[in-house]
Order: structure tokens, then C-alpha cells, then sequence
């Protein structure tokens, strides 16, 4: 009897001490992908719509960029700036949610001078409304010209939440890589969309990052062991990130500047969503874009 329970405990203490270990520590996987075609230092725009999307749904992807615990390539040191289209005044709180963004940026790391928020009458908050693809080129338009942006970061077409504002950012980012390359603008920026999961992987928090990592590792050794090239054809290479514990502290801490926002049901999001814990992003590939450059498509359209 007691040896059963002894053997319990211990296949129990052993499964939390794998769990642990697998959620402590922060990954990245393929995300060279996103700074490829750029010889130099990788220059990436986070697009949002609301102050509280950078810490809902994007603190992996910053933290673990920002982390200096993941060793990057010296000449290729990212930074991060930050966009966010409206002052999330839908319920009249936009100058409270204004300051908010700034304090969560501080604690998550984008540096003053890199991050912007715009209040204009055609970007309103408002869950009812999809932006116009021109009104966003034209907003985001001056910034991703005068820092020389490599890399813009925004929602899918699914924008995670389906808040049509969310998936709105993809068609004004396309709109504004048309232009760009209508213009012949060089070094057009690329364009990652944060993959929306179905809803069944949406909140099972912690959980996602160990697997996310499992994944990462299968694949990994699939290409060592199996004969699977490191990068096969019609495949595209996902870049992901996965938070750490510490990372999903700081992400946390973030989300404690957004005090307005902090009501019952965003502590239960906070604890469980996957967003919190797992970004994995695809490229999209403008169409008109890669035709203008001249320049064959190193990714996928989605
Ligand atoms: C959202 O837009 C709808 C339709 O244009 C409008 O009726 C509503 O008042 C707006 N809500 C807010 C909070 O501005």
C-alpha cells in the first residue's frame, strides 16, 4: 500500500518536474525566417489595434526577441517598434489606455522613440467596424519609411479574437507593401501574420508551450534522423516563439499596466490563453509585391 502510493507520488512528482522543466525555459525555432533578405540589422513593426493586444497576444514574440537570454547573431541585434492604430477608446477610457500602452512597453522593453499611438476618426475602436485597407496604409505608411522597417508583425486575416479591427491590419499592411512597391520603394518590408489556432488549443495555457516545444524538438530530429530536408519544398518554415516562465512573468507584469482592462474575465485569459505562452507566425506574400520586385517568392501566400 504504501510503496503503490510512494510509486504514485513519485510518477506524479516526475511528470510535474518534466512539465516544469519544459515550460521554464524560452524557445525560439526558425526565426531567422523572419530577418532573411536583409543584410542588415533586422528593423521589426509590431502593428496593433488596441492598447493591450502587444500583451494578449504578442508578449511571446517580444519577450523572447527582446530576451537576452537567446543568444542572436551580433550583426543582427532586432529592433523592436511598436504601432498601435487606436487609443482603444470604445468605452471613452482612451487617455488612461494611452499611458497604459506606454507603461506595458516599458516593462516588456520597446524603447521610447520607437513606439507610436495614433488616434485618428477613420481608426476607432469599435467591435462593430472594419478599417479601411487605405486608411491603415496611409497611418502606417511615414513609419515604416522613416525607421526603415524590415519586418512588419500584425494579426491574421483571423485577427485571433475576430475584433474586426484585428483583421483588418493584414489587408492595410498588403495595401501599403502594394503601394510601396507601386512607388518603387526598395526594401519593401516583409509581413508575418500571427496564426490564429482553432478554438480548441486557444486556452490551454502552459500546456501549449510544451508542446509547441515538443513539436519543435520532433521536427528537429525528424531532419537530423529521417530524410526529411531541412527545408522542403512547399513547406514554409514557421517561425515560433515560445515564452519561459520568465518571460510569461514579464508578459504578466505587462498586462498589470493595463489596469482598466484588468476585469474577472482577462485574469482567466491571462491564465490559460496559449497566446500568452506561444506566437507562431506565416508570411504573407503580397501578390502583386513579389511580381513588381521582380524577386521569386521565398514564402506562401495565405
Ligand atoms: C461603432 O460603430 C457603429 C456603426 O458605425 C456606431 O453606431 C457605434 O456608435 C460605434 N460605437 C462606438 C463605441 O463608437
Amino acid at each position: 500500500m504504501f510503496l503503490q502510493n510512494f510509486y504514485r507520488l513519485s510518477i506524479l512528482f516526475l511528470g510535474l518536474a518534466i512539465l516544469f522543466n519544459a515550460v521554464s525555459k524560452p524557445l525560439q525555432s526558425n526565426v531567422d525566417t523572419l530577418f532573411t533578405g536583409s543584410a542588415r540589422s533586422p528593423r521589426i513593426l509590431l502593428l496593433t489595434a488596441h492598447p493591450d493586444d502587444e500583451c494578449l497576444f504578442f508578449a511571446p514574440t517580444l519577450t523572447v526577441l527582446l530576451s537576452q537570454a537567446i543568444g542572436h547573431d551580433t550583426n543582427k541585434i532586432p529592433q523592436v517598434y511598436s504601432l498601435c492604430l487606436s487609443v482603444g477608446d470604445a468605452d471613452g477610457l482612451g487617455d488612461v489606455r494611452k499611458e497604459e500602452l506606454g507603461r506595458s512597453l516599458n516593462v516588456l522593453g520597446v524603447e521610447e522613440g520607437k513606439r507610436w499611438i495614433l488616434d485618428q476618426p477613420d481608426l476607432k475602436d469599435n467591435i462593430t467596424v472594419y478599417w479601411s485597407a487605405e486608411s491603415i496604409a496611409n497611418a502606417l505608411r511615414p513609419f515604416v519609411i522613416e525607421n526603415d522597417i524590415t519586418t512588419i508583425l500584425t494579426f491574421d486575416y483571423e485577427g485571433i479574437s475576430s475584433h474586426p479591427n484585428h483583421q483588418s491590419l493584414p489587408h492595410g499592411v498588403v495595401h501599403l507593401i502594394n503601394s510601396l512597391a507601386k512607388d518603387s520603394i526598395q526594401h519593401s518590408p516583409r509581413v508575418f501574420a500571427l496564426i490564429t489556432v482553432p478554438l480548441i488549443h486557444k486556452y490551454v495555457g502552459p500546456l501549449s508551450a510544451a508542446l509547441a516545444k515538443a513539436d519543435v524538438a520532433f521536427t528537429a530530429l525528424l531532419q537530423q534522423f529521417g530524410n526529411m530536408p531541412s527545408n522542403p519544398i512547399g513547406a514554409a518554415r514557421v517561425p515560433v516563439f515560445v515564452a519561459g516562465i520568465s518571460e510569461y512573468r514579464t508578459a504578466l507584469r505587462a498586462m498589470l499596466q493595463h489596469g482598466s482592462q484588468l476585469v474577472w474575465f482577462r485574469w482567466l485569459y491571462v491564465a490559460f490563453s496559449r497566446y500568452m505562452w506561444v506566437n507562431e507566425w506565416l508570411e504573407i506574400v503580397p501578390v502583386t509585391h513579389t511580381a513588381a520586385a521582380g524577386i521569386p517568392s521565398p514564402a506562401f501566400s495565405i
